[in-house]
């Protein structure tokens, strides 16, 4: 193993982590901090979204520089992640700042982008495993 396989495994490890802190927390305060109408603790979270948007940037930004070739149709798709990822990122940060009702409808928005990056993600996976 190479150093630069292992700062590779770092840089997903780093990603993977970032996405789950990300959305995860997105998602408990839509499905939990909603209902008991509590969405002003979100401000409690900004500091580990923060922290989850610069890993993600960063850390994908490694992983799509450092890939040996771009198969066939990759460019596409990883444009459109990034855009979704733009719209969850922006609306992410805003939330501490939006009135309670625009909250709760901007969680599911950028739920909804999540998981279609996600899905993106895992074909983005299959292009680069089948070129
Ligand atoms: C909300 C934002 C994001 C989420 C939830 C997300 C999630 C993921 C997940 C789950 C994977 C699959 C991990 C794997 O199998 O290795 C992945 C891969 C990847 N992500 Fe992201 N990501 C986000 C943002 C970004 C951004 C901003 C970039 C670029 C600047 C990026 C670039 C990449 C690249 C290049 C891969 C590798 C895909 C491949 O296997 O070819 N991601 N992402």
């Amino acid at each position: 193993m190479e150093l630069t396989d292992i700062v590779g495994i770092l840089s997903r490890l780093i990603h993977i982590s970032s996405a789950v802190t990300l959305l995860g927390g997105l998602l408990f305060a839509r499905q939990v901090l909603v209902a008991v109408g509590q969405t002003d603790l979100i401000a409690r979270y900004s500091t580990a979204m923060q922290a989850a948007i610069a890993g993600l940037l960063l850390s994908g930004l490694y992983n799509l520089l450092t890939k040996a070739a771009l198969p066939k149709g990759y460019h596409a798709i990883f444009g459109i992640k990034f855009l979704l990822a733009l719209h969850v990122f922006a609306v992410a940060l805003l939330l501490p700042k939006a009135d309670a009702a625009k909250r709760a409808r901007s969680l599911t928005g950028i739920l909804v982008s999540g998981g279609l990056i996600l899905a993106l993600s895992a074909y983005l996976r299959y292009l680069t495993l089948n070129p």
